[in-house]
């Protein structure tokens, strides 16, 4: 594929944690205007991938390569003005407990993108109408509403300044199925109208076929198995079949046993 078509490339990503050796020389590729969703057991590296991404992690070492400018080791002003073209919704929301409900989803608005008060109110509050709050939710705080509604919040911050790039960490994750449904329609909607380029991560396999073209999986540091979302059930790797059928036998299980006998 061209440099042109790949909008982040991600090459020999190395990150530990002491002697915890989370990714180890990971490759992947999000092509420009894919939707993409990473897959992947609890604790194998999905939220540090992305925060080495968004640079909220330092990778020990490798290259990732935004819209062809290489992000590790750029801080400051040049990380800003990178930081300017993501959106991002955290696994935990991550809201500012101090801020309004529209203040959060009009943080970067008027942040990076300067907008005014009044018009960032506006928007935020267009914005928390299509995650499904109400205007009159606009003025309670985070710690007046659910943990699932704080996610939605989350996600009206993410897509408020209409980023070139999405992150999305765990999008329907406590979230019941009829919201679940609707925010994977916005994210679609992100990608196809707004022409952006989203990568989810996601445990959720019904969620992930409606949202992704692409799935990635990742185990033990590495990407295991990427392809079309309609090969997944097809796929001959060992390592989606189990995950997605959730089998106690297979690669990973049989290396969890290897482990614990040792
Ligand atoms: N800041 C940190 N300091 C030390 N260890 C960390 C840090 N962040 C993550 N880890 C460790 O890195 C590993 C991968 O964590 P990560 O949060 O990326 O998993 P995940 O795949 O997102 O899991 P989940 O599906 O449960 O969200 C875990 O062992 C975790 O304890
Ligand atoms: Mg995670």
């Amino acid at each position: 594929m061209s440099e042109a078509a790949v909008k982040i490339a991600i090459r020999g990503l190395s990150k530990s944690f002491g002697a915890n050796h989370v990714l180890t020389e990971l490759d992947l590729d999000i092509r420009d205007g894919e939707s993409l969703v990473i897959i992947g057991a609890s604790g194998t590296g999905k939220s540090v991938l992305l925060k080495n991404i968004v640079g909220i992690l330092t990778p020990d070492s490798g290259s990732i390569k935004i819209a062809g400018e290489e992000v590790v080791g750029v801080t400051g002003n040049s990380r800003d003005r990178i930081n300017r073209k993501l959106g991002m919704l955290f696994q935990g929301a991550a809201l500012f407990d101090s801020l309004p409900l529209w203040e959060n989803a009009a943080f970067g608005l008027m942040s990076s993108h300067r907008m005014g008060r009044d018009e960032a109110r506006k928007k935020a509050i267009d914005f928390l109408k299509q995650v499904g709050l109400s205007e009159a939710d606009a003025n309670r705080y985070p710690s007046d509403i659910s943990a699932g509604a704080q996610k939605r919040v989350g996600l009206a911050r993410a897509i408020a300044t209409e980023p070139e790039i999405l992150f999305f960490d765990e999008p329907t994750t406590g979230i019941d199925p009829v919201m679940g449904d609707i925010i994977d329609s916005l994210i679609v909607s992100c990608v196809r109208n707004l022409g952006a380029t989203a990568l989810t991560i996601t445990h959720d396999m019904e969620s992930a076929r409606r949202i992704g073209d692409r799935v990635a999986m990742i185990y033990e540091g590495k990407i295991v198995w990427v392809g079309d979302v309609a090969e997944i059930d097809d796929s001959g790797n060992a390592f989606i079949h189990q995950f997605i059928h959730g089998s106690v036998e297979g690669p990973m299980a049989s290396l969890i046993a290897a482990n614990a006998s040792v």
